[in-house]
């Protein structure tokens, strides 16, 4: 066993003053195979190279140019399908993929959800129109857990029409991260679309515990702090991580072993309480996971490099060396950067128009485009490797009973973006490291009464672990108030209270089985707000429930090494013609998808970089690009890079030193 990588703390005293980057490279643990599997990534990541070509896309800054856009991407796009300009990405493309290497090609996308539709719009905007692209749904309907749901309601004398989001319901803006800038994939696809989006000003969050709503910090005021047992037993846990970081300075080197969430914190701060209490309440609203599984490492990244990186100084931010080049290209664009800079709050949505108009723009972009063909109710049976074609075959289950199994098609290449239990099934025993992966499942109950002062205001509020099982029977996960966030709520929806309660999650992979009937996890939700918010059970009101089976994938612990196994078998079985994208793979949620299949994609055409690409830097890459399994960059160690804040141009600082 190799030693645990030091970090290099020298190097990195050093950098902060310099302007260039220093590059904190973790010293390369494992020898021989990262070094090689270094080289090939960067051989195979066209987003390397991109960085001195790029030019800016545009420079008009108008308010006709978003109306144009919003033109092109609806109405003309419809109007003209066939003409060249039809396509909503036009105005802002330079010159993509000029590479004659991807003429005639065919690329398949398995999975209509967001992730799915993501890759194919960007392998659409950055292929030449003689590539051929598909998309299989297994379902009648594109956008996977993304459900935007209208229902004339009338209870106790008050109708109208109720917008409720059944699956998310908002993104995180990421507006304070300098760790991750996926939210520029979404600025860019707005600006292609013409998708509107709203920044709430933040409001309350509150943490059930022990047996009432503790409102959490900042919005908490300093009496709930020293009297709120929620924050006196974090307070010892605060001392410990103190004690145990100024003691163990000198020796912070990162771990070799991957370890659960609990464990990790209970390592650094000599304490169970901070897992137990904060940490499980916002697992439980993020993964519906459990501590004791979960990969710190993937999980709680942010923190856990936060951790063992060293400190540059408070003009310095660190992120990986991926995360440097992606923000760095796409900030060139200055209508990404002023939407960048727009958020004040930590969540985003699309207003009235709801989740679903995400999805459904991708879609509607897609449809216009003749080398893109979508086909919806394809459940994928089978994905297999002809070796000798050098195709990858698909084969799907006619979506009915008894229709026939059509014959399959063979593809140049396919990206799989359905989570890796449903592509280990569909492949055979071709990949055993994704056999072995969980997606969790989730009773989602969505209420609305037509009262408003039913509950403090505020985003909603989570229940940790630590909460007595007689405060929650039903093992409830969280509730947010969806009312106060005014997602998927157009102008004339009737004034109300609308909440969505999560149940279950990991809670039902040990304990008894989740509620069979819709009607049972409506009266559990019923039951779990009249206890924890005094809402009478009996209050009239409008109540619907979907059980979400598997929704939810889980990074458990060893989650890098088994996706690094997973590589090799993609590679091993496919070729590389096989790649993966999704929350399976890397971070989970809405913004994740979005990064997922934009990452994907331009890994496959070698394009990419904010809107913009030199066509002749992505001709050597795109070759490669094809033979990418979208595992590549879980290598670890990964690369750091530390950043003076002038060169984060899309995140707001505080004016300091
Ligand atoms: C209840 C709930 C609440 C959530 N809340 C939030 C939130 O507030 N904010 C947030 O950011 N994220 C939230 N998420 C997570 C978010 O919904 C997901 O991260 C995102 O929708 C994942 O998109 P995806 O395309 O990767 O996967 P999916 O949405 O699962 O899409 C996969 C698609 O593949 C299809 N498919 C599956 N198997 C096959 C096959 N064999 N052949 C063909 N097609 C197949 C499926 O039908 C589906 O359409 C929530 C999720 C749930 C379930
Ligand atoms: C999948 O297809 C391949 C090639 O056609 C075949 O050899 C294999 O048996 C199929 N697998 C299943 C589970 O049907």
């Amino acid at each position: 066993m190799p030693h645990a990588p030091q970090l290099n703390r020298r190097m990195g005293r050093r950098k902060a003053e310099d302007a260039a980057m220093a590059v904190l490279r973790l010293a390369a643990a494992g020898g021989r195979r990262n070094a090689a599997r270094s080289a090939t990534v960067t051989r195979a990541c066209p987003s390397r190279r991109r960085l001195s070509g790029s030019t800016t896309p545009l420079t008009t800054t108008s308010t006709s140019t978003t109306a144009r856009r919003h033109c092109l991407a609806r109405d003309c796009a419809r109007r003209l399908p066939l003409a060249l300009g039809s396509a909503p990405w036009t105005e802002r493309r330079a010159s993509y993929a000029t590479s004659t290497h991807n003429d005639g090609k065919s690329v398949a996308v398995v999975g209509g959800g967001l992730t799915g539709l993501t890759t194919a719009y960007y392998l659409a905007k950055q292929l030449p129109e003689s590539a051929k692209i598909t998309l299989y749904e297994g379902s009648d309907r594109l956008g996977g857990w993304i459900w935007t749901d209208r229902v004339d309601v009338d209870v106790d004398g008050t109708r109208g029409t109720v917008g409720f989001e059944r699956g998310p319901r908002t993104l995180s803006s990421l507006h304070l991260s300098t760790w991750r800038f996926d939210d520029l994939v979404l600025y860019d696809l707005a600006l292609d679309l013409g998708l509107k989006i709203e920044t709430p000003p933040d409001k309350p969050r509150y943490v059930f515990y022990p047996d009432h709503l503790v409102t959490l910090p900042p919005a908490a005021s300093l009496a709930e702090f020293v009297r709120e047992p929620l924050f006196l037993e974090s307070f010892w846990a605060g001392l410990g991580f103190l004690l145990r970081r100024v003691t163990r300075s000198r020796s912070r080197s990162v771990p070799l072993k991957d370890m659960s969430i609990s464990e990790w914190l209970r390592d650094i701060s000599m304490s169970r309480t901070v897992g137990d209490n904060i940490a499980s309440a916002m697992v439980h609203g993020i993964y519906g996971g459990d501590i004791d599984l979960l990969s710190a490492r993937s999980v709680f990244d942010r923190f856990y490099w936060g951790y063992y990186l060293p400190n540059m100084g408070p003009g310095v931010r660190q992120m990986t060396a991926r995360e440097e080049v992606l923000m760095s290209s796409f900030a060139k664009d200055p209508q990404i950067r002023r939407m960048a800079l727009k958020p004040k709050g930590s969540l985003l949505h699309f207003g009235g128009a709801g989740m679903e108009s995400l999805p459904r723009a991708l879609a509607n972009a897609l449809e216009a485009q003749p080398n893109v063909e979508i086909r919806k109710g394809n459940p994928v049976s089978n994905i297999s490797y002809d070796k000798e074609a050098q195709k990858v075959e698909i084969s799907t289950a006619g979506g009915q009973e008894g229709q026939q199994t059509a014959p399959p098609a063979a593809y140049d290449r396919v990206i799989s973006t359905v989570s890796s239990q449903d592509l280990a099934r569909v492949t055979g025993d071709k990949l055993p490291s994704l056999a072995d992966t969980h997606s969790v499942s989730i009773w989602t109950v969505n209420v609305w009464y037509p009262r408003q002062d039913l509950k403090p205001p505020g985003f909603g509020y989570l229940i940790p672990r630590s909460v007595p099982r007689e405060h929650n029977p039903e093992r409830a996960l969280g509730v947010f108030f969806d009312s106060d966030v005014g997602a998927a709520a157009r102008p004339d929806e009737p004034p109300g209270t609308k909440l969505f309660v999560l149940l279950g999650g990991h809670y039902y992979d040990s304990g008894p089985p989740p509620p069979e009937t819709e009607a049972d996890a409506v009266a559990q939700a019923k039951a779990l707000l009249e206890r924890h918010l005094d809402i009478p059970a009996s209050t009239p009101c409008f109540a619907m429930a979907r059980f979400a089976k598997e929704c939810i994938p889980q990074h458990y612990v060893g989650h890098h090494d088994r996706m690094m196994q997973a590589d090799q078998e993609l590679r091993d079985a496919f070729a590389g013609r096989l790649a993966v994208a999704g929350g399976s793979y890397s971070k989970i949620g809405a913004m994740g998808a979005l990064r997922a299949g934009y990452d994907v994609a331009t890994q496959t055409t070698g394009g990419g970089g904010g809107g913009v690409n030199n066509g002749h830097a992505a001709a050597g890459a795109a070759e490669a690009g094809w033979f990418t399994t979208g595992l590549e960059h879980l290598e670890f160690p990964e690369p750091f890079v530390g950043v003076p804040i002038a060169k984060i141009p899309v995140r707001r600082f505080k004016q300091l030193v």
